[in-house]
């Protein structure tokens, strides 16, 4: 059974995401007009907080599958021209170095074989003082034995510290006030900003 499934597609989770992270990036300072969703779902969850709440103009919404890149276009088909989706992978971001103000990647990362190279590609698409808005689970939830029998996601995930690490070594700023950290270490929230 893949419980992650029905989970991500569920329209409980773009409400949570949509009020409630998406109200707390926002609340964390995330702004920035030229944006990537990276992981952006069925649901185009990401494009839509970007636009409705973190002042985004023009949001290239990417995923790696493509049923889930046609289904975000027709979810996000009422932002009209600001809002573009395509497929793409996280590790190979198709954008030039320095072109964005703003990354959003809700529950993406987690998802991501190998996370640590797609922080390095966050890094690498943000101009000097562009943020990355994030929003994700760690291996406190996602390594315990009962979760895995319900969900699927790949081995070796991150704890926050590690998560935290990895940006600061890919060149962010995470300062605390901007971090929010939930559930234990389990569900994280955030704002870094690029050096
Ligand atoms: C848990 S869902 C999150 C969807 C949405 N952002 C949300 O918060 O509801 C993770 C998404 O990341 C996508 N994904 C996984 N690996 C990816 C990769 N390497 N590159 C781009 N997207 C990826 C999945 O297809 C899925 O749509």
């Amino acid at each position: 059974m893949d419980g992650t499934r029905l989970w991500v597609d569920s329209r409980a989770r773009y409400e949570i995401g949509l009020r409630e992270e998406g109200a707390t990036l926002a609340r964390l300072g995330a702004h920035g007009q030229r944006c990537l969703d990276v992981g952006t779902g069925r649901r185009g969850l990401g494009a839509r907080v970007a636009v409705t709440a973190l002042g985004a103009t023009e949001v290239l919404a990417l995923d790696l599958h493509q049923a889930s890149v046609e289904a975000a276009r027709r979810a996000l088909a009422d932002l009209g021209d600001r809002v573009v989706v395509q497929r793409a992978d996280a590790t190979a971001l198709p954008v030039g170095a320095g072109t964005q103000d703003l990354v959003v990647s809700l529950h993406t990362l987690h998802h991501v074989v190998d996370w640590r190279a797609a922080v390095v590609e966050y890094a690498r698409v943000l101009r000097p003082g562009g943020q990355l808005a994030y929003a994700e689970l760690t291996s406190r939830v996602l390594d315990d034995r009962w979760f895995r029998l319900v969900s699927r996601h790949p081995a070796d995930r991150f704890t926050e510290d590690e998560l935290l690490e990895c940006l600061e070594g890919a060149g962010f700023d995470v300062p605390a006030r901007r971090h929010r950290s939930r559930v234990g270490g389990r569900w994280l929230l955030g704002v870094a900003t690029r050096r």
